[in-house]
């Protein structure tokens, strides 16, 4: 027994004195008993490389190169990308010490941008929602319940931000219910913005101020040849 423990004292040494503690800083090259990946037949960004006509690693773009995401232009005239996930335009919101501040659309909202949101809505929300928006789409018809009225008192009291958030992360309150899911990963950040817009232009259609009055004229679909009818408008 003492010749096995002497043995692995000796054994335990010599590992210790041919390879170091961990941690020692050696200037040989280190122990490799699998090749790892530190040489690699790669090229770094800016080193000259042989290959290529004009000696470059990096190769300039081709052209007519299409770029994957452009970014959004905020009414302020700020550029926000899609790529800064924590910024307010992408996520509806922004944390300022431990609150969340929601904010409102924050593209400006024009005609065109409304019409895509409408497009939009059809597309990802009238299944459910129903094409007015108050919850009776087809997929309620096949068993799929707690969808919301959009014109109810909960979603009317949502701020554009809360909307966005709703639309991007989803919502689930109930734990019996499936909830609705997000929709980041199907319907890009503009094209979120733009339902939320419309949105708001069909709550804003059942509620009061809804009165040709409030429509801007350039909205308004010119009369036929009001000179003709006798009595005009009513
Ligand atoms: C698969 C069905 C389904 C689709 C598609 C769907 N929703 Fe929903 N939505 C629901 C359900 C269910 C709820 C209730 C979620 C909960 O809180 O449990 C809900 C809740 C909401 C709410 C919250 C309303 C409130 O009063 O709290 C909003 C706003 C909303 N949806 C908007 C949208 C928009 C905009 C789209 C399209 C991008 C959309 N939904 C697509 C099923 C759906």
């Amino acid at each position: 027994m003492r010749y096995v423990l002497i043995g692995i004292a000796m054994g335990a040494f010599m590992v210790v004195a041919l390879a170091g503690f961990r941690g020692d800083i050696s200037r040989k090259p280190p122990l490799e008993v699998i090749p790892d990946m530190d040489r690699q037949p790669k090229l770094r960004p800016m080193e000259p490389n042989a290959f290529f006509k004009n000696g470059l690693s990096s190769q300039p773009l081709v052209e007519g190169t299409v770029a994957r995401s452009e970014p959004l232009v905020t009414a302020s005239g700020e550029k926000v990308y899609p790529f800064q996930t924590n910024h307010a335009v992408n996520k509806g919101y922004k944390i300022v010490d431990g609150a969340t501040n929601f904010v409102s659309i924050p593209i400006p909202v024009t005609m065109s941008f409304v019409e895509r949101g409408r497009e939009r809505f059809g597309i990802s929300c009238v299944p459910c929602h129903g094409a007015q928006g108050d919850g009776n789409g087809i997929v309620g018809k096949f068993g799929f319940s707690g969808i919301r009225d959009l014109h109810g008192e909960t979603a009317l009291k949502l701020s554009d931000g809360a909307l966005f958030k709703i639309i991007s992360e989803g919502q689930k309150s109930s734990p019996t219910e499936a909830g609705m899911m997000g929709y980041a990963s199907s319907i890009d950040i503009a094209d979120r913005w733009a339902i939320v817009a419309y949105v708001r232009a069909l709550q804003l259609s059942r509620l009061g101020d809804a009165k040709k009055d409030n429509v801007p004229a350039r909205f308004l679909i010119p009369e036929k040849a009001p000179e003709s009818e006798k009595g005009g408008a009513e």
